[in-house]
């Protein structure tokens, strides 16, 4: 169909390009996230038979549309303002240097084949980052994201376990068998208002009795599962159990929302890291697509041309460049996007400037210890201690189990005002007093450390798009419509936000559209 064709039938379909397209069957269905048995392998249909797409950012989403489109003809050219691939999909190793936004330079001094994650770190099962992992060959192995001996340990307004390090599995066991209690004996007391039969209510009973681990009689005096102090071992040694601790002081523990952490979908066990650090998955990437990229490129300009775009940027030795395109796909992070240049228009700079407040604090600390005593004296393998001190998390590695040295994810907050805004060493100071706390061993088998806060990493100002409700509403679909020939990608377009899989995502569907156009 000629240009002449193509306009007369827009006009008789009531002059909407859309609607005259679909009509003539030249939209492919855009993609959309499919549920992991339907995915298959994705394929774009159309040729893009040369068209340039300049990508801004060789994140996982910038090097995901290069690749996908790469497949199927497109020229696509990455502008990366590092002179590193892969974004926030990043680790850091001995020898590693990063400077933040305020001037604080870090380097790593981890030993040889030790690493930290300081941005993603897990994968759940279902996302679509698992099926780049097979398509590339990375290798990937489980990351325990609970462990029924990580610890809880509150300390403020926590009654009388303030301070007491509690296994979650002992508080889990004791509250599900409290909460069995109490309901089997209002079930038997017809004291529940629901709609059940005498049948249904003894049934629920004997559920009760096996959930809670009940006496006969319904009372929670205590279980096997919630461990032993010595355990049961050869000979005259049944193990030693200790009592349950009181409902009370557990509903004063208030550990709740830890527990309620792991319910999340995304943070279900099974859950999956690279083999040897998360980045293997932008190194694999990097592998696809490196030869698109243009390291040490930064944006100044985003502008739209009558039939494309035009992005200024200045190049490795400071000068300013001019590269035209078709489209431009800008991955770049809201409040970074925020401060360039552009003529975008006035209702998506609104949508921009106000997502780009959303971004969530995130700050993460990663401590070299020189033994594995969380191993060795505690048997902790894997998993997540939680506190209601500023530290938040301690994460015990899912790697390098039975070794000499490991790394801890010694901090994790996601909404932090106070831990980010610190000096590096005084952020390491704190997250070995707190960890201390729980740890005696700190003191003496800490070796080194690294600590990062996302708002002052540069290029990224934030660690992902944290919408409130009314920002989803107001701002989003905005966001997600392109501006003349320009799109955004990255899992702020995503309701994965935070999640490299909302990166791979959006990257596809943005390949989708611009390929429907091709
Ligand atoms: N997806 C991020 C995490 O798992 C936020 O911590």
């Amino acid at each position: 169909m000629n240009r002449r064709d193509f306009i007369t039938t827009v006009a008789v379909s009531g002059g909407s390009a859309y609607a005259a397209m679909k009509a003539l069957g030249l939209l492919e269905k855009p993609a959309t996230a499919q549920s992991p048995s339907q995915r298959g392998s994705f394929r774009l249909q159309s040729n893009g038979r040369g068209k340039r797409v300049i990508i801004l950012g060789a994140g996982l989403a910038g090097m995901a549309c290069a690749y996908e489109l790469g497949k199927v003809g497109y020229d696509c050219i990455i502008l990366e303002a590092r002179s590193r691939a892969g974004g926030r999909c990043w680790t850091l190793r001995g020898g590693d240097q990063f400077t933040d936004t305020l001037g604080q330079t870090q380097t790593v001094q981890f030993d040889s084949g030790l690493y930290f994650n300081p941005g993603p770190a897990r994968i759940p099962q279902e996302h679509v980052t698992l099926d780049y992992c097979r398509e590339f060959g990375v290798a990937v192995e489980v990351k325990e994201n609970l462990n029924r001996r990580e610890y809880y340990y509150n300390t403020q307004n926590a009654g009388s376990l303030s301070g007491k390090k509690v296994r979650a599995r002992e508080a889990i066991t004791d509250i599900r068998g409290y909460i069995s209690e109490l309901l089997a004996k209002a079930v038997n007391q017809n004291a529940i208002n629901a709609p059940l039969t005498t049948q249904d209510k003894e049934k629920l009973v004997e559920f009760l009795r096996t959930y809670g681990d009940l006496s006969p009689d319904l009372f929670y005096k205590g279980s096997s599962r919630r461990g032993f102090t010595n355990y049961p071992s050869a000979g005259l040694q049944p193990g030693t159990q200790l009592d349950p601790y009181d409902l009370s002081a557990l509903i004063q523990l208030g550990f709740a929302n830890y527990e309620a952490e792991e319910w999340d979908w995304q943070q279900q066990m099974t859950m999956l890291q690279p083999v040897g650090g998360i980045d293997q998955i932008a190194k694999a990437f990097e592998r696809k697509v490196g030869n698109r990229i243009t390291y040490q490129s930064q944006v100044k300009e985003i502008r739209k041309t009558p039939n494309g775009v035009s992005i200024v940027y200045t190049n490795s030795s400071g000068t300013n460049q001019q590269i035209k395109g078709d489209y431009c796909i800008c991955t770049i992070p809201l409040p970074v996007l925020k401060g360039i240049p552009s003529d975008f228009s006035p209702d998506l700079k609104q949508a921009i400037d106000n997502v780009a407040t959303l971004y969530a604090r995130a700050g993460k600390g990663g401590l070299q210890f020189r033994r594995r005593f969380w191993e060795e004296d505690e048997k902790i393998f894997g998993g997540i201690t939680w506190t209601d001190q500023d530290i938040v998390q301690i994460w015990y590695p899912s790697e390098g189990y039975l070794s000499n040295k490991g790394i801890m994810i010694g901090y994790y907050q996601f909404d932090d005002t106070k831990v980010g805004p610190l000096s590096p060493s005084q952020r390491l100071s704190l997250a070995l007093e707190q960890g201390n706390n729980i740890h005696p061993q700190y003191r003496n088998e800490f070796e080194n450390g690294v600590t990062l806060y996302w708002p002052t990493i540069p290029y990224n100002l934030g660690a992902w798009a944290e919408y409130t409700d009314e920002a989803r509403q107001r701002y989003y679909p905005r966001l997600n419509e392109p501006d003349g020939n320009i799109y955004l990608c990255g899992e702020h377009l995503s309701y994965l936000q935070g999640w490299m899989a909302g990166a791979l995502e959006s990257a596809r569907l943005v390949s989708s559209k611009i390929n429907t156009l091709a």
